[in-house]
Protein backbone atom coordinates (compact mmCIF):
# COMPACT_ATOMS: atom_id res chain seq x y z
CA UNK A 1 0.00 0.00 0.00
CA UNK A 2 1.48 3.20 -0.92
CA UNK A 3 -0.53 7.18 -1.35
CA UNK A 4 0.51 10.24 -1.76
CA UNK A 5 -0.55 12.89 0.00
CA UNK A 6 -2.14 16.62 -1.02
CA UNK A 7 -2.37 19.38 1.25
CA UNK A 8 -4.65 22.53 0.24
CA UNK A 9 -2.33 25.36 2.58
CA UNK A 10 -3.46 28.13 0.63
CA UNK A 11 -6.36 29.61 2.28
CA UNK A 12 -6.08 33.18 3.28
CA UNK A 13 -8.61 32.79 6.38
CA UNK A 14 -11.04 36.12 5.87
CA UNK A 15 -13.51 34.22 8.28
CA UNK A 16 -10.54 33.47 11.17
CA UNK A 17 -9.37 37.12 12.36
CA UNK A 18 -6.57 35.84 14.17
CA UNK A 19 -3.84 38.20 11.92
CA UNK A 20 -2.24 34.79 10.05
CA UNK A 21 -4.00 32.20 7.97
CA UNK A 22 -5.70 29.65 10.38
CA UNK A 23 -3.27 26.74 8.90
CA UNK A 24 -0.40 28.99 10.82
CA UNK A 25 -2.27 29.51 14.25
CA UNK A 26 -0.15 27.78 17.11
CA UNK A 27 -1.65 25.02 18.99
CA UNK A 28 0.08 23.19 21.65
CA UNK A 29 3.14 25.10 20.58
CA UNK A 30 3.59 23.93 16.88
CA UNK A 31 1.36 25.56 14.01
CA UNK A 32 -2.19 24.06 12.85
CA UNK A 33 -0.45 22.81 9.80
CA UNK A 34 2.76 20.89 11.32
CA UNK A 35 -0.32 18.33 13.79
CA UNK A 36 -1.93 18.38 10.31
CA UNK A 37 1.54 16.69 8.58
CA UNK A 38 2.67 14.59 11.59
CA UNK A 39 0.37 11.69 11.18
CA UNK A 40 1.14 11.61 6.90
CA UNK A 41 4.76 12.40 7.68
CA UNK A 42 5.35 9.21 10.03
CA UNK A 43 4.05 6.85 7.58
CA UNK A 44 5.99 4.47 5.70
CA UNK A 45 2.80 3.94 3.09
CA UNK A 46 3.21 7.82 2.42
CA UNK A 47 5.76 7.99 -0.62
CA UNK A 48 5.51 11.82 -0.72
CA UNK A 49 3.58 15.11 0.07
CA UNK A 50 2.70 18.32 -2.02
CA UNK A 51 1.52 21.43 0.29
CA UNK A 52 -0.49 24.45 -2.00
CA UNK A 53 0.59 27.20 -0.63
CA UNK A 54 -0.28 31.18 -1.54
CA UNK A 55 1.49 33.33 -3.34
CA UNK A 56 4.36 35.03 -0.77
CA UNK A 57 3.44 32.48 1.88
CA UNK A 58 5.92 33.89 4.65
CA UNK A 59 5.23 31.07 6.92
CA UNK A 60 5.78 28.24 5.65
CA UNK A 61 9.89 28.37 5.18
CA UNK A 62 10.23 28.01 9.03
CA UNK A 63 8.54 25.26 9.49
CA UNK A 64 8.73 23.32 6.11
CA UNK A 65 9.50 19.76 6.70
CA UNK A 66 12.47 18.57 4.87
CA UNK A 67 11.35 16.80 1.20
CA UNK A 68 7.77 18.17 1.48
CA UNK A 69 7.05 19.68 -1.63
CA UNK A 70 5.39 23.29 -2.20
CA UNK A 71 3.32 24.15 -4.91
CA UNK A 72 1.24 27.42 -6.01
CA UNK A 73 -2.13 27.94 -4.03
CA UNK A 74 -5.26 28.47 -6.79
CA UNK A 75 -8.47 30.81 -6.41
CA UNK A 76 -10.33 28.48 -4.54
CA UNK A 77 -9.52 25.14 -2.90
CA UNK A 78 -9.93 22.71 -5.82
CA UNK A 79 -7.50 24.80 -8.06
CA UNK A 80 -5.32 24.37 -5.09
CA UNK A 81 -5.34 20.39 -4.91
CA UNK A 82 -5.28 20.79 -8.85
CA UNK A 83 -2.23 22.33 -8.99
CA UNK A 84 -0.40 20.43 -6.35
CA UNK A 85 -1.73 17.51 -7.79
CA UNK A 86 -0.04 19.01 -10.97
CA UNK A 87 3.57 18.94 -9.02
CA UNK A 88 3.51 15.21 -8.87
CA UNK A 89 3.21 14.46 -12.83
CA UNK A 90 6.17 12.52 -13.52
CA UNK A 91 6.61 10.91 -9.94
CA UNK A 92 2.77 9.89 -9.06
CA UNK A 93 1.76 6.58 -11.69
CA UNK A 94 -2.39 7.02 -13.22
CA UNK A 95 -3.67 4.72 -10.57
CA UNK A 96 -1.51 5.56 -7.52
CA UNK A 97 -3.41 6.69 -4.62
CA UNK A 98 -3.34 10.11 -3.96
CA UNK A 99 -5.06 11.36 -0.28
CA UNK A 100 -5.59 14.83 0.25
CA UNK A 101 -6.68 16.04 3.83
CA UNK A 102 -7.17 20.20 4.71
CA UNK A 103 -3.81 21.85 6.30
CA UNK A 104 -6.73 23.30 8.68
CA UNK A 105 -7.77 19.36 10.20
CA UNK A 106 -4.83 19.14 12.90
CA UNK A 107 -6.90 16.09 14.61
CA UNK A 108 -7.32 13.57 12.60
CA UNK A 109 -6.60 10.20 14.44
CA UNK A 110 -4.30 7.72 13.20
CA UNK A 111 -6.65 4.92 13.41
CA UNK A 112 -9.02 7.26 10.90
CA UNK A 113 -6.14 7.43 8.50
CA UNK A 114 -5.37 3.73 9.01
CA UNK A 115 -9.23 2.59 8.31
CA UNK A 116 -9.31 4.26 5.80
CA UNK A 117 -6.52 2.91 3.72
CA UNK A 118 -7.33 -0.55 4.62
CA UNK A 119 -11.23 0.15 3.66
CA UNK A 120 -10.40 1.54 0.65
CA UNK A 121 -7.23 -0.58 -0.40
CA UNK A 122 -8.99 -2.63 -3.27
CA UNK A 123 -11.48 0.03 -4.02
CA UNK A 124 -11.71 0.60 -7.79
CA UNK A 125 -12.70 4.59 -7.08
CA UNK A 126 -11.79 5.80 -3.65
CA UNK A 127 -13.84 7.58 -1.18
CA UNK A 128 -13.46 9.73 2.13
CA UNK A 129 -13.77 9.76 5.95
CA UNK A 130 -16.87 11.47 7.11
CA UNK A 131 -18.96 11.80 10.15
CA UNK A 132 -22.86 10.79 10.45
CA UNK A 133 -24.96 13.80 11.18
CA UNK A 134 -25.46 14.33 14.87
CA UNK A 135 -27.79 16.94 15.41
CA UNK A 136 -31.50 17.61 13.81
CA UNK A 137 -30.77 19.77 10.78
CA UNK A 138 -33.07 23.06 10.04
CA UNK A 139 -33.05 24.69 6.47
CA UNK A 140 -33.90 28.26 7.47
CA UNK A 141 -36.27 30.51 4.79
CA UNK A 142 -33.50 33.22 4.35
CA UNK A 143 -35.32 35.44 7.08
CA UNK A 144 -34.08 33.77 10.08
CA UNK A 145 -36.90 31.76 10.49
CA UNK A 146 -37.31 27.70 9.79
CA UNK A 147 -38.54 26.90 7.10
CA UNK A 148 -38.12 22.99 6.74
CA UNK A 149 -36.52 20.60 9.44
CA UNK A 150 -34.41 17.86 7.12
CA UNK A 151 -34.34 14.50 7.53
CA UNK A 152 -31.18 13.40 9.37
CA UNK A 153 -31.03 9.72 8.64
CA UNK A 154 -28.60 9.11 5.58
CA UNK A 155 -26.74 12.52 6.16
CA UNK A 156 -22.93 12.71 6.55
CA UNK A 157 -20.40 15.21 7.24
CA UNK A 158 -17.65 15.09 4.89
CA UNK A 159 -13.92 15.09 6.51
CA UNK A 160 -10.35 14.72 4.95
CA UNK A 161 -8.72 12.92 3.74
CA UNK A 162 -10.42 12.16 0.58
CA UNK A 163 -8.69 8.79 -1.21
CA UNK A 164 -8.90 8.72 -4.98
CA UNK A 165 -6.52 7.50 -7.43
CA UNK A 166 -4.19 9.74 -9.24
CA UNK A 167 -5.90 9.95 -13.04
CA UNK A 168 -9.69 9.69 -12.53
CA UNK A 169 -8.80 12.49 -9.24
CA UNK A 170 -6.57 14.87 -11.94
CA UNK A 171 -9.33 14.38 -14.91
CA UNK A 172 -13.10 15.11 -12.02
CA UNK A 173 -11.06 18.40 -11.16
CA UNK A 174 -10.22 19.31 -15.05
CA UNK A 175 -13.50 18.75 -15.88
CA UNK A 176 -15.46 20.30 -13.09
CA UNK A 177 -13.02 23.73 -13.51
CA UNK A 178 -13.78 23.25 -17.89
CA UNK A 179 -17.51 23.74 -17.02
CA UNK A 180 -16.65 26.41 -14.70
CA UNK A 181 -17.74 24.37 -11.54
CA UNK A 182 -16.26 24.31 -7.85
CA UNK A 183 -16.37 21.04 -5.94
CA UNK A 184 -16.22 21.84 -2.44
CA UNK A 185 -14.75 18.60 -2.25
CA UNK A 186 -12.47 16.00 -4.13
CA UNK A 187 -15.78 13.36 -3.87
CA UNK A 188 -18.22 15.97 -5.43
CA UNK A 189 -15.92 16.60 -8.68
CA UNK A 190 -16.30 12.56 -8.99
CA UNK A 191 -20.21 12.58 -7.82
CA UNK A 192 -20.18 15.43 -11.05
CA UNK A 193 -18.97 12.50 -13.34
CA UNK A 194 -21.64 10.18 -11.85
CA UNK A 195 -19.31 7.91 -9.64
CA UNK A 196 -20.18 7.14 -6.39
CA UNK A 197 -17.25 7.46 -3.82
CA UNK A 198 -17.01 5.61 -0.73
CA UNK A 199 -18.14 6.89 2.88
CA UNK A 200 -15.34 5.90 5.39
CA UNK A 201 -16.94 6.51 9.03
CA UNK A 202 -14.63 8.67 10.74
CA UNK A 203 -14.24 10.27 14.22
CA UNK A 204 -15.83 14.02 14.77
CA UNK A 205 -12.80 15.07 16.69
CA UNK A 206 -11.51 15.43 13.35
CA UNK A 207 -12.43 19.52 13.23
CA UNK A 208 -11.50 22.29 10.58
CA UNK A 209 -10.34 24.99 12.30
CA UNK A 210 -12.92 27.82 11.69
CA UNK A 211 -13.21 29.76 14.61
CA UNK A 212 -10.79 30.39 17.65
CA UNK A 213 -13.05 27.99 19.88
CA UNK A 214 -12.30 25.55 16.88
CA UNK A 215 -8.84 25.68 18.57
CA UNK A 216 -9.43 25.35 21.70
CA UNK A 217 -11.49 22.04 21.02
CA UNK A 218 -8.34 21.20 19.04
CA UNK A 219 -5.62 21.74 21.76
CA UNK A 220 -8.25 19.75 24.49
CA UNK A 221 -8.25 16.49 21.99
CA UNK A 222 -4.71 17.01 21.05
CA UNK A 223 -4.20 16.98 25.13
CA UNK A 224 -6.05 13.75 25.86
CA UNK A 225 -4.56 12.36 23.21
CA UNK A 226 -1.27 13.02 23.94
CA UNK A 227 -1.89 11.52 27.47
CA UNK A 228 -3.76 8.71 26.36
CA UNK A 229 -0.46 7.52 24.40
CA UNK A 230 1.39 8.01 27.44
O1 LIG B 1 -11.52 27.82 3.73
P1 LIG B 1 -11.68 26.35 4.00
O2 LIG B 1 -11.81 26.06 5.45
O3 LIG B 1 -12.73 25.68 3.18
O4 LIG B 1 -10.29 25.71 3.54
C1 LIG B 1 -10.04 24.32 3.58
C2 LIG B 1 -8.59 24.07 3.20
O5 LIG B 1 -8.36 24.51 1.86
C3 LIG B 1 -7.61 24.86 4.08
O6 LIG B 1 -6.52 24.00 4.41
C4 LIG B 1 -7.19 26.02 3.18
O7 LIG B 1 -5.87 26.50 3.44
C5 LIG B 1 -7.26 25.39 1.81
N1 LIG B 1 -7.47 26.36 0.70
C6 LIG B 1 -6.56 26.38 -0.36
N2 LIG B 1 -6.74 27.28 -1.40
C7 LIG B 1 -7.77 28.15 -1.38
C8 LIG B 1 -8.71 28.14 -0.30
C9 LIG B 1 -8.53 27.21 0.73
O8 LIG B 1 -5.60 25.61 -0.38
N3 LIG B 1 -7.89 29.02 -2.38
Amino acid sequence: MRYWLVMPAAGIGRRFGAGRPKQYAILRGRTVIEWALAPFLGDRRCAGAVVALAAHDPYWPDIAPAGVIAAAGGAERSHSVRNALAALSGRAQPHDWVLVHDAARPCLPVRDLDSLLSRLEGHPLGGLLAAPAADTLKRDDGEGEVAQTVERAGLWRALTPQMFRYAPLCEALDRAHEARRLPTDEAQALEWLGHRPALIEGSAVNIKITSGADLALAAAWLQSAAESSE
